[in-house]
C-alpha cells in the first residue's frame, strides 16, 4: 500500500518540466561598478520561476563563445561599464544575435562597449550622463506593453535619470517610459539629441545590432535600476520581468520555436525534461561544450532524484 501511495504522491513531479527559457546575466564591469549588482542578480534568480526562466550569471568574458551563447534564449547585460568583451567575444555575441538570440539591457548596460556601434544599436542608445540620484516622475507612454502594464501612469521613483547620446527611436525602438523633466533637476550640459519625450525604457521588435540578413530577435532596455532598494521593489521587478517576458516572445529561440538556432535545448518545445534529465546529467557550465545537452535546469534535479526513487520502489513492489 505504501509504495502505491508514494507512487501516486510523486507522479506529478515526473510531469514537472524544465523552465522554458534560459537567460545568461552578464555583469562584468571595467569602469564604475554598481554595488547593487548582487542584489539585482539575487532578485532576478528568485523571481525566475514566476516567468519560467532560469538565470545563470557570469562576469567571465571568455564565456562569450558560440557554444556557450547558443544555449540561451536571451543574454541580459546588467550594469556593465567599459570594454567588457574583447573582439572575439564581441564577434560571438553578434553572431548569436544574428541567429535569433534576444537581448535585455538594464541600467548601465548602455555604458559599455562604447565604441562598438552595433552594440549601441542593440541596446538602442549609449548612455551620456546622469544628474544626481533624486526622486523623479516617470511617465508611462505605452501602458499596453508587458513591461509597463502594471505601472501607474505617473510612476514615482528614486533614480539616476539617464541621458543618452542618441534617440533610440532613430534606430527603430519604441519608447515605453519617459522621464518627466519637470519633476527633477538636471544642470546638464546636454550635448546630444536624445529626442522627446525623454527616453527612459524602450523595446525593439528586431534588435538593431543585427547586421545583414541575420534573424533578429527582440531587444528590451530599461535605464532604471540603480539602487539596492529598487531591486527590492516588486513593482520595479515586475517592470523588468515583463520586459524579459516580452523579449522571449520573439519566438526566434528554442523556448518558443522548436526549429530555432539558439536557446535552451531542454525547453519544452524541443525535448521533455524527463528525457533530458535522464541523459543530461552532471556537467556544469563550461565553455567548450558541443551541441549536447545543457546541465539540468533547476526543476530537473528533483525529477532525477524521484525517478531514481521510483526505480527503487518498483523493486520492492510485490
Ligand atoms: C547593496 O547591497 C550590497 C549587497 O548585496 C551591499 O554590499 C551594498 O553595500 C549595498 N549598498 C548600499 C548603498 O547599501
Ligand atoms: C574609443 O574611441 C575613443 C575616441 O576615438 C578613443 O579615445 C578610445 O580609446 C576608444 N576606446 C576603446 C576601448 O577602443
Ligand atoms: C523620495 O522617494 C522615496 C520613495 O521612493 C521617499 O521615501 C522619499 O521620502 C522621497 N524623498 C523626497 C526628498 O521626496
Ligand atoms: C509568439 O508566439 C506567441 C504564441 O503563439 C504569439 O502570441 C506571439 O504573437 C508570437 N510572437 C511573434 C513576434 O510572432
Ligand atoms: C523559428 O525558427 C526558424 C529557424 O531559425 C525561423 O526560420 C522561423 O522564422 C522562426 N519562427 C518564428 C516565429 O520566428
Amino acid at each position: 500500500m505504501f509504495p502505491l501511495l508514494a507512487f501516486l504522491a510523486f507522479t506529478p513531479l515526473l510531469l514537472v518540466r524544465a523552465d522554458a527559457a534560459r537567460i545568461l546575466i552578464y555583469s562584468a564591469t571595467r569602469d564604475f561598478r554598481h554595488d547593487s549588482i548582487p542584489t539585482a542578480i539575487d532578485a532576478l534568480k528568485a523571481k525566475g520561476s514566476s516567468i519560467s526562466v532560469s538565470f545563470d550569471n557570469t562576469e567571465d568574458p571568455t564565456r562569450f563563445t558560440d557554444d556557450v551563447l547558443k544555449q540561451y534564449d536571451a543574454i541580459l547585460f546588467l550594469d556593465n561599464t567599459g570594454e567588457v568583451l574583447d573582439d572575439q567575444g564581441k564577434a560571438a555575441f553578434q553572431r548569436y544575435l544574428g541567429l535569433g538570440g534576444n537581448f535585455v539591457g538594464v541600467h548601465a548596460a548602455s555604458d559599455c562597449l562604447r565604441n562598438t556601434t552595433w552594440y549601441g544599436n542593440e541596446v538602442g542608445a549609449f548612455f551620456d550622463y546622469h544628474p544626481a540620484l533624486q526622486n523623479a516622475t516617470i511617465n508611462v507612454l505605452d501602458n499596453a506593453h508587458p513591461s509597463t502594464n502594471m505601472l501607474p501612469a505617473q510612476w514615482h521613483v528614486q533614480e539616476e535619470i539617464y541621458n543618452f547620446k542618441s534617440d533610440p527611436r532613430v534606430i527603430g525602438a519604441t519608447v515605453v517610459l519617459s522621464a518627466d523633466e519637470t519633476s527633477y533637476s538636471d544642470p546638464g550640459p546636454r550635448n546630444y539629441n536624445q529626442g522627446t519625450p525623454h527616453p527612459t525604457a524602450w523595446f525593439q521588435e528586431r534588435g538593431a545590432g543585427v547586421q545583414g540578413s541575420g534573424t533578429a530577435g527582440r531587444s528590451f532596455y530599461t535605464s532604471l535600476g540603480h539602487l539596492n532598494e529598487t531591486w527590492k521593489d516588486d513593482l520595479f521587478l515586475a517592470h523588468v520581468l515583463g520586459g524579459i517576458t516580452w523579449t522571449l516572445q520573439s519566438n526566434t529561440t528554442l523556448a518558443f520555436n522548436a526549429s530555432a538556432n539558439v536557446g535552451n535545448p531542454a525547453s519544452s518545445s524541443s525535448s521533455s525534461s524527463v528525457s533530458s534529465a535522464a541523459t543530461g546529467t552532471a556537467s556544469s557550465t563550461s565553455s567548450s561544450r558541443g551541441a549536447t545537452l545543457i546541465p539540468p535546469g533547476l526543476m530537473q534535479a528533483p525529477v532525477v532524484i524521484f525517478s531514481m526513487l521510483f526505480i527503487g520502489l518498483f523493486h520492492i513492489l510485490p
